[in-house]
């Protein structure tokens, strides 16, 4: 098959394209490089069965080819990260807005299968105990920049979920929850890499707020089995699937974790959220999925344990350090 990654050479992207390109796929990439990069794409850059575009999904002008020319369309640029978007949330709201629209456009008119990420943070100050694609969903005031990128993510739902009904486009949503491994960058507020560089260097580990609220963590490799088991299945048109891990952890015992692990002197640092963020920031306390509709569908489950994630993200947290990446 013939595959547009958009943000293919970013984190998340750049898994999927060594996945696709190893199953003799060919795959295109569009990325701008604002937070992805050539070196997440190293491994396959001189692969014949790879062609990167450098261009912006909300400029390039010719999107509607490339979708055109595409078996499958997976759309995963955007604006990511909780520091980024509450910097920056005009661009975010445009690029996720707009750049999308692009692409489902296309999409729908010649009829490409589509697959689109979207987000936990859409389930915003829900309190149930785990998420649900069906639940209703209590995202923040418009006053609070934070609640931006959970917006502009639903509106893309919204998006694909019209044109699926009204120009029967073959497509679905995907919700990441948090997801990790190497290559992911820690300058945009992500967790992990910013714990794993914090404990080789011997620094304390901040940890923003009480430290208490829960997250789960599922490596990226496994995410990308979970998408590439959706693919080919014309039973996700028009449906949304979590796409995560169920155990919990708090971000204290994530930051212990990460230090026994690697065997570091570091400690931990508690950061009011005020400071970390901007005032009047709000985060949920627990998010957690119920993955059990893509579950039933495909028998996925995560195999990758958080203690091996750790080890994961450290070991490349070293090589960059190192400069050996
Ligand atoms: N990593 C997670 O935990 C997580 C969680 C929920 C949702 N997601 C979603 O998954 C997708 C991939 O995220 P990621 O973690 O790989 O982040 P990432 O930042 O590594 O990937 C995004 C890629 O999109 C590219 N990009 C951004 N704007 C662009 C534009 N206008 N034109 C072309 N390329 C552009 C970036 O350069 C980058 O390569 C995003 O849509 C994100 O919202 C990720």
């Amino acid at each position: 098959m013939r595959f547009l990654i958009t943000g293919g050479a970013g984190f998340i992207g750049s898994f999927l394209t060594e996945s696709l390109i190893a199953d003799g796929h060919f795959v295109t990439v569009i990325d701008n490089f604002s937070t992805g990069s050539m070196a997440n794409l190293a491994s396959v850059e001189h692969n014949p069965s790879l062609r990167i575009i450098e261009d912006d999904i909300l400029t390039a002008p010719n999107i509607k080819s490339l979708v055109a020319a595409n078996d499958c369309v997976i759309h995963l640029a955007a604006a990511v990260g909780v520091e980024k978007v509450v910097r920056d949330p005009v661009q975010t709201i445009i690029t996720n807005v707009h750049g999308t629209e692009r692409i489902l456009t296309a999409a729908a008119e010649y009829s490409r299968r589509c697959i689109i990420a979207s987000t936990s943070e859409v389930y915003g100050k829900s309190d149930a105990p785990f998420f649900k694609e069906t639940d209703d969903l209590r995202i923040g005031s418009s006053t609070n920049s934070r609640w931006s990128y959970a917006c502009s993510k639903l509106l893309d739902e919204f998006f694909l979920m019209a044109f699926y009904r009204n120009h029967a486009l073959p497509g679905t949503v995907v919700r990441f929850f948090n997801t990790v491994g190497p290559r992911q960058s820690g300058r945009y507020g992500m967790v992990l890499p910013r714990f794993a560089a914090a404990a080789l260097k011997g620094e304390d580990l901040p940890v923003y707020g009480t430290g208490e609220q829960t997250r789960c963590f599922c490596h990226v490799k496994d995410v990308v089995r979970a998408l590439r088991l959706l693919i080919n299945d014309d039973r996700t048109y028009g449906k949304i699937y979590n796409i995560g891990t169920t155990r919990r952890i708090s971000i204290e015992n994530l930051a212990k974790l990460v230090i026994e692990r690697a065997s570091s002197p570091s400690g931990i640092k508690k950061i009011p959220y005020d400071q970390a963020y901007e005032p009047g920031f709000e985060d949920m306390l627990n998010r957690a999925p119920d993955c059990s509709a893509l579950h039933t569908l495909t028998g996925w489950e995560p195999e990758i344990s958080l203690e091996e994630i750790i080890d994961d993200v450290t070991t490349y947290a070293k090589a960059k350090l190192d400069g050996r990446i």
